[in-house]
């Protein structure tokens, strides 16, 4: 076995190549003695220790430096060993298990009393794996105990898909890394909650919805859909703890490139371009399919050495390979010192869903993310989940306020329920977008001090996106701005026409008072845009969105269907 030795801080990092079950025995022996091990699986390199030792688990959070409220995923060997960790299998857990199993996906079950509680963060359920790596599944089996491990990242960073990128992150702080070459997926297991009769996801991966659904059907288990978690809304503790965190964020800002594929180097050319305009001299980090990299190289052949960092996934509709490499690509130019990394958008569908929920987390979309993934895979259909969106030009102002003004009055007045049938509850929250949008700004310093300053409303981690037709057709009530927005909107996507109005003219179908109207109404054109004015301007926009919004409330609320649950 290669050991090579590397030490700074506490502790001698070794590397060790994976060549035999040999080389296996030293690493399950550091796990019987309570160490942490960093280890592949085929999603990406995890931090194990022994599951049923506190102590040990310990050493895992400290390593990482998580949050002891985000629970570890419990990882077995054979399917016969999960019994001893849950208190039941339901019939559901059963198919997945049967279907999936080894494989990347995580499944969430009832625990029983032998699991700690510092691994489930004091849940009363535990995440259950059995990875389909050869090495990691030899080497639980070599320990002889469960191994809980998360993703073997320092917290924030990128998760590890090559045993370099843990050395990077922890070197120093764990004593042994297995290096079983690149991961395979690349992207984390799909985590799924199955203590109930119909499956949640609660992380999108490599197992998608599509075929849990196929794979429930088959096994006699029926119902529409699979659905995915709407987290962390309206302060509600989200199903999935980690979800709610930034990770697989690289240092450098990361713009996505939304476009058919036919437009794909011209949509990555212009944002490129613009770039430059803005930061003149500054390094961009292209991550791209080979076809967009060689029209790239031709039309930016003229910059300085360097200028332009190139990093290739493969054949454009490849999105596998796109997931396979997103983390060493988003880590590589991250390193070779980019300002900017650019990164390509793919449809929202099948394998699609897991890919983009990291990239927007990367780029810092994620804030409602989880939400519209939901109203994505359920479709517009869907009973459990309503979206509001709001329209504007460049989504760093109006929008962007309107939206947070919306959720506060929101949360005051919720939970809801459906109006034809009480008894079941519905998600409500509102987003934002812009019609001419870049994706990734954030909304303008004086909208966040302006809301901050009169209700206390934090808008600061908004980043703008463009208006597209997925995103229009997981909503159910578009509100513009303008007359303007509304009709440039209808005109480019007339399948969502009956649903988008301007804020006025909704006001006018709502059959409001006349006099109140004349009250709140201040320009017949729409809110006027306070793009660049002063702090003063953004004030009063934001109080006249305030107005209008608290006095639409009960429309908006007759319009989707629902009402308060103190209404029942
Ligand atoms: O592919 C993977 O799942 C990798 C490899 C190493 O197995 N592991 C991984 O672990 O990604 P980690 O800790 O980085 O992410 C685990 C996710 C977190 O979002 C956590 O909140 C969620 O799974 N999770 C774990 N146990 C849970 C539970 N009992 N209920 C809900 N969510 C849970
Ligand atoms: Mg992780």
């Amino acid at each position: 076995m290669e050991v090579k030795g590397v030490e700074t801080g506490g502790f001698v990092t070794e590397v060790a190549l994976y060549r035999s079950q040999d080389d296996l025995v030293r690493p399950a022996e550091l796990i019987r003695g309570g160490e942490v091990v960093a280890f592949p699986t085929e999603t990406v390199y995890g931090l194990g220790a022994n599951a049923l030792d506190t102590n040990a688990i310990d050493k895992i959070f400290k390593a990482k430096g998580r949050p002891s409220d985000n629970p570890l995923i419990v990882h077995v060997a054979e399917k016969d060993q999960i019994r001893m960790l849950v208190s039941d299998i339901t019939p559901l857990a059963r198919c997945l298990m049967d279907a999936f199993m080894p494989g990347p996906i995580t499944l969430v079950m009832r625990r029983n009393r032998s699991v700690p509680d510092v691994v489930t963060a004091g849940l009363d359920t535990v995440g259950i794996r059995i990875p389909a790596h050869p090495v990691a599944r030899e080497l639980i089996a070599m320990a002889g105990v469960p191994i809980a491990a998360p993703s073997a990242n320092r917290s924030g960073s990128p998760s590890p898909t090559k045993a370099q990128h843990v050395l990077k992150d922890l070197r120093g702080r764990i004593s042994y890394i297995v290096d079983g070459g690149d991961c395979d997926v690349g992207l984390e297991s799909t985590v799924v909650d199955v203590t109930g009769n119909r499956p949640v996801i609660l992380r999108p991966g490599a197992i998608t919805s599509e075929m849990i659904l196929s794979e429930c059907k088959k096994f006699g288990l029926s119902f529409a859909q699979v659905s995915v978690d709407p987290v962390s809304k309206n302060g509600q503790v989200p199903r999935s703890p980690g979800q709610k965190y930034r990770h697989y964020a690289p240092k450098s800002p990361v713009t996505v490139i939304h476009s058919g594929k036919e437009m794909m180097s011209q949509a990555y050319e212009q944002t490129m371009h613009s770039f430059q305009q803005e930061s003149p001299g500054g390094v961009m980090g292209v991550f791209a399919s080979r076809e967009v990299c060689e029209a790239l190289r031709l039309s930016f052949a003229n910059v300085a050495q360097g200028q332009v960092i190139y990093y290739e996934y493969g054949s454009e509709d490849d999105v596998f390979s796109a997931g396979q490499k997103l983390y060493d690509a988003l880590r590589s130019l991250d390193d070779a010192g980019s300002d900017r990394i650019f990164a390509p958008g793919f449809g929202s569908e099948g394998y699609g869903v897991a890919y983009m929920n990291r990239l927007e987390k990367a780029a810092g979309l994620e804030k409602d993310l989880d939400p519209k993934l939901g109203m994505l895979e359920q479709g517009s259909e869907d009973e459990d989940c309503r979206q509001v969106l709001f329209v504007c030009t460049g989504n760093t102002c109006r929008s962007p306020m309107a939206e947070g003004i919306f959720n506060a009055i929101l949360q005051e007045m919720g939970p809801f329920v459906l109006c034809s049938d009480p008894s079941r509850e519905v998600q409500v929250f509102a987003s934002s977008a812009g019609i001419f949008a870049s994706f990734g700004s954030p909304a303008a310093q004086n909208a966040v001090d302006a809301l901050r300053q009169l209700y206390g409303i934090d808008i600061s981690g908004h980043r703008s996106r463009r208006v597209d037709e997925v995103l229009l057709s997981s909503t159910h009530l578009i509100l513009t701005m303008t007359g303007e927005h509304a009709m440039f909107l209808r005109a480019a996507f007339p399948e969502i026409a009956d649903r988008a109005y301007d804020i006025f003219s909704f006001f006018e179908n709502a059959d409001i008072p006349s006099d109140m109207l004349r009250n709140l109404v201040k320009s017949p054109m729409g809110i006027p845009d306070p793009f660049g004015a002063s702090l003063d301007e953004y004030i009063k926009t934001a109080d006249t969105l305030e107005h209008l919004l608290s006095a639409l409330m009960p429309y908006i609320l007759d319009n989707l269907g629902i009402m308060p649950v103190s209404f029942v």
